[in-house]
């Protein structure tokens, strides 16, 4: 129940109308009997400063960021966690006494949900789809973990040239070693190009809410590999599908969304999230 005492959390982004932040956070805080409330706020591009300056307000306790103001809410930030200001994007934005502390969950949301899934990502060899936004939250979180080669394929080569020297140049020494390659999109003609990676995620765009596909054919992939895609919408889009078909253990991006809510909701309340919660409602809307 609202009363004098609930503290406020919420998703900031433009457009909104499709975040399942909400659903997810308010029933978690409904599960863990919490006094809090998880509201969406639509934030135009020349609001963000005013929108920053009211989050300093004693009730409440911390926003998501999303879609287009991840970057351009740093500047107004007090502290950034260090692997937030390496990717040079921020996600979640904690509120202490007036301090406003930024940090990123996306890798990890997808690093968690992997483990969930009983997938290690030790030893194994990683090749990404993309080089936007979401791909390089992921890959500066993989390089974190004991991987043995990263591939990064887009179709504007540069972009995955770029964000391959951006790794390469924040990373401390020893993760320097491992190999990082890049190339286009369209390179990959057939199986060989792909086989000896253990796992193959797509952050590209590319089916998100349509049936469009990466690859034009489906022998990319085969029977030992792990094939992710960071969409959810639809649950299974054609890149999954093609995989699936080649014998492929395939995962969408649920989980992620999920894993890095629940590490944002850590943070902003302290407590451990229940991540079965928030998962059957994010499926549910
Ligand atoms: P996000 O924050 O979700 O990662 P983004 O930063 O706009 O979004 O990145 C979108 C990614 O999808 C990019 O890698 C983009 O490729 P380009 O860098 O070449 O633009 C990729 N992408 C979008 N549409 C695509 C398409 N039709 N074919 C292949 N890749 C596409």
């Amino acid at each position: 129940m609202l009363n004098g005492s609930t503290k406020i959390l919420g998703v900031i982004g433009n457009p909104i109308h499709h975040s399942k932040s909400p659903q997810m956070h308010n029933a978690a805080f409904n599960h863990l009997n919490l006094n809090y409330i998880y509201i969406p706020f639509l934030v135009e591009k020349t609001q963000i400063e005013t929108c920053m300056a009211s989050l300093k307000s004693n009730n409440i306790s911390g926003i998501n960021v999303t879609v287009p103001f991840k970057e351009s809410v740093i500047p107004f930030l007090d502290k950034i966690d260090p692997l937030a200001k390496k990717i040079g994007a921020v996600n979640t934005i904690v509120n202490k006494n007036g301090v406003l502390t930024g940090y990123n969950t996306d890798g990890y949301g997808l690093i968690s949900d992997l483990s969930i899934n009983k997938i290690s990502l030790s030893n194994k060899s990683i090749a990404i789809l993309g080089a936007g936004g979401s791909s390089k939250s992921i890959c500066f979180s993989l390089l974190e973990q004991n991987i043995t080669s990263l591939l990064i394929l887009n179709r504007t080569v540069e972009k995955a040239e770029r964000l391959k020297f951006n790794l390469i140049d924040s990373m401390n020494n020893d993760i320097t070693n491992i190999p990082i390659e890049t190339g286009s999109l369209s390179s990959v003609i057939d199986e060989k190009t792909l086989e000896k990676y253990d796992i193959i995620i797509n952050t590209t765009s590319v089916g998100l809410n349509d049936n469009s596909t990466i690859f034009p054919t489906d022998n990319w992939s085969n029977q030992n590999q792990i094939v992710y895609d960071i969409i959810y919408s639809p649950p299974e889009t054609n890149f999954l599908k093609q995989a699936r078909l080649k014998g492929a253990k395939t995962l969408n991006g649920l989980g992620m969304l999920v894993g890095q809510g629940a590490l944002a909701f850590k943070k902003f309340t302290s407590h451990d999230a229940p991540f079965d919660i928030m998962y059957n409602e994010v499926k549910k809307c």
